[in-house]
């Protein structure tokens, strides 16, 4: 990692509004914004469709370390695996599923790990996911873990898929919020918790602006005085 180049990671539970803060934030300050969980949402994808059991370790690491990924950055992200495009198919819930079960072994983050700290560059990166500040960018100046009540965060969920055309029930979101957030938290290997150093941010009852201001308000005036758009 390039010690110049400032890293603000944003790590949390799903639907603690992580994804849109750092986009609004990466917008604001001019900065690249990774989504760790794309990483693993296309990981998942290439698992299902290459038919490699999801409970075979060595078999997704093996794919983990193969696949091709590529992000392609312009007003949004669109995620390529293998040159296939496959951005859409990564919001479902069994893809969020799939990869939190993944995510759990080792061996993968292992293999994910020097992937996501290649993605340094100036003159900043947002970093979004759930061990952004403890393990990736451990050295990371700002971090920040943000939360919000678990009805918030599926309210937030139902209303994303909802809007992205996805026939969902808020039912069975929260079942899989919950069970989701209970897998990173309870995993071995760099389990969802707030960084030592991390500020805590609670969303709820939040809008994302205001929690972007909150978010401001850490950084040196030095980095938040130009406001250069994207
Ligand atoms: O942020 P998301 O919902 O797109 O992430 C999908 C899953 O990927 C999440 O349940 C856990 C896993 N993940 C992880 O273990 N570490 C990260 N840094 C990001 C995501």
């Amino acid at each position: 990692m390039t010690k110049a180049v400032p890293v603000l990671t944003i790590d949390g539970p799903s639907g603690a509004g992580k994804g849109t803060v750092s986009k609004l934030l990466a917008k604001r300050l001019g900065w690249h914004f990774l989504d760790s969980g794309a990483i693993y949402r296309a990981l998942a994808w290439a698992v299902l469709s290459w038919g490699v059991p999801l409970d075979n370790e060595e078999e997704v690491a093996r794919v983990a370390k193969e696949m091709m990924l590529e992000f392609i950055c312009n007003e949004s992200v669109q995620v390529l695996v293998d040159g296939k495009e496959v951005t859409d198919k990564l919001q479902t819930e069994e893809c969020g599923r799939a990869a939190s079960t993944i995510a759990a072994y080792p061996k993968v983050r292992q293999a994910l790990l020097e992937k996501q700290r290649q993605l340094v560059r100036p003159p900043g990166l947002i970093a979004d996911g759930r061990d952004m500040g403890t393990v990736v960018f451990p050295d990371a100046p700002y971090k920040v873990f943000l939360t919000a009540s678990p009805k918030v965060r599926a309210q937030r969920r139902y209303r994303q898929l909802k809007e992205q055309g996805f026939d969902v029930n808020l039912d069975q979101i929260i079942n899989d919020l919950e069970e989701r957030d209970r897998r990173d938290r309870e995993r071995k290997e760099a389990p969802l918790k707030p960084a030592e150093d991390a500020v805590v941010i609670d969303s709820t009852g939040l809008t994302a602006q205001q929690v972007v201001d909150k978010i401001l308000e850490l950084l040196p005036e030095s980095l938040t005085s130009q406001p250069r758009g994207r």
